[in-house]
């Protein structure tokens, strides 16, 4: 019996709806119980029994309270698996397999993205992380003139941002930087953009994050890129951290252009992120370097890769197979439920400054927090040691806001409400 319909029924026996394709998951082992009838995302987000369940299969270390997931995405026990299964398969068969069998074989990767995401195969391109392909969107965007002016946001990712200033010295246009509040509603962000629009009457292209690395706020990137549009402004979105954190379809977003991460929230092994870009939309994108597209139909031609890691590449199917077992909606209920834990409490705490969203849309499961009144970079560092030091707990601090430093909070499917009591306990501890 083939690995696939193993899987299948794997899935099936446990309950679970199929999933529209599948990979070729080594899944026998996977039996994630199946969510009771009629349970939705925010009741099973409580549902402990079967959050256990799904820890299960994923290796724990012991020894720290690691509360730092917005780095990259631990691979579940099946996906890892597959992994090295096919890390042997390439290394055995080397460039035989490489150039004989590869390239039909990572077409399925592309399909399981595409089909995901809701785009069309060939609009998706594989990148080894969404920096290469964000990056590759700024510097190859061809729509700039003198005198034109970009837009980038306090929220955003900090090497973008740099890379938006460096349009100025290269293309000779304005770098406009929009500070958002330190807590905002989505209302609040779209009029901020708003505003931004109507003050810089010049600007042609902004960078969009849809998941601020910062502190998880959600930006509204539909209501953003629709008034973008109307005034012929080009937006690149950022996606890196929000697929898999948040739950939705390419065309939730309404953009043209994106670069995804698969190594976050998807699950897949280090190395795999994704382009998208919109059909119909490639002339605006230069090709990379030296190579050619004269009918503008082909957006793998945007990125150039060079050899990579072809086992990582192969897994995508499988992360996303565990990632359909769990449910995009359940994971996001989840993650969210786990930061509410520890924000609702933080809310109480007067000593401490909560950062991000304003209402439930412009939240995730990521957050940030700081004590009230220290927002230096000093002060973010101390809080993140005392925690390491003091309580065991593993946390990053962010430096990118305009309204100052903090420290970044980020639980994942397999972080139990033990571990973020242990959070808001030493919170509560911690005094200024
Ligand atoms: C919002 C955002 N953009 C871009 C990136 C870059 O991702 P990568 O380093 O995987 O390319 C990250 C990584 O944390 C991110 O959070």
């Amino acid at each position: 019996m083939n690995l696939r319909r193993r899987h299948l029924i794997a899935a099936l026996a446990a309950g679970v709806a199929a999933a529209p394709t599948r990979g070729r998951l080594a899944a026998e082992r996977v039996s994630l119980p199946s969510p009771p009838e009629g349970q939705s995302p925010s009741v099973l987000a409580r549902n402990e029994n079967y959050w256990r369940e799904v820890a299960s299969h994923y290796d724990r270390s012991d020894g720290i309270v690691n509360l730092e997931h917005g780095y990259w995405g631990k691979m579940a026990r099946p996906v890892q698996e597959a992994y090295l299964d096919a890390t042997r398969r390439v290394n055995a068969g080397n460039s035989v397999y490489g150039r004989r069998h590869y390239p039909s074989d990572v077409g399925r990767s592309v399909r399981h993205i595409a089909q995901a995401l809701g785009a069309h195969d060939d609009e998706i391109v594989l990148t080894r992380n969404a920096s290469e392909a964000i990056q590759n969107l700024i510097r190859q965007y061809r729509g700039l003139g003198a005198g034109d002016a970009v837009l980038y946001a306090d929220v955003d990712y900090p090497q973008f941002k740099t890379t938006m200033h460096w349009l100025e010295s290269s293309r000779g246009v304005r770098a406009v930087m929009l500070a958002l509040p330190a807590r905002a509603t989505q209302q609040a962000i779209l009029d901020r953009y708003r505003q931004a629009f109507d003050a810089h009457p010049d600007l042609r292209l902004m960078l969009l994050t849809h998941v601020s690395n910062q502190h998880g706020l959600v930006i509204p990137v539909a209501a953003i890129a629709a008034e973008a549009r109307q005034r012929g402004i080009d937006v690149i979105c950022d996606s890196a951290q929000s697929w898999g954190l948040l739950d939705y379809r390419i065309s939730d977003l309404g953009v043209d252009w994106a670069g995804f991460n698969l190594h976050k929230w998807i699950g897949s092994p280090v190395g795999v992120g994704a382009l998208y870009m919109r059909r119909g939309t490639l002339e605006k994108i230069a090709p990379f370097p030296g190579e050619a597209d004269p009918d503008n139909t082909r957006a793998a031609t945007r990125i150039h890769m060079g050899t990579a890691n072809f086992a990582a590449m192969l897994s995508i199917p499988d992360a996303l197979d565990f990632h359909t077992l769990i449910g995009g909606a359940n994971k996001e209920a989840r993650l969210r439920y786990l930061r509410g834990l520890w924000t609702d409490e933080a809310e109480r705490m007067p000593h401490v400054e909560v950062l991000g969203g304003a209402d439930e849309a412009s939240w995730t499961g990521m957050g940030a927090f700081r004590l009230a009144g220290k927002s230096s970079a000093h002060d973010a560092q101390q809080l993140q040691q005392r925690l390491e030091r003091d309580f065991g707990i593993f946390t990053v601090v962010r430096k990118g806001l305009a309204s100052g430093h903090c420290v970044r909070i980020t639980p994942q499917v397999f972080t139990s409400p033990r571990e973020i009591m242990a959070l808001t306990d030493a919170m509560q501890r911690i005094r200024a």
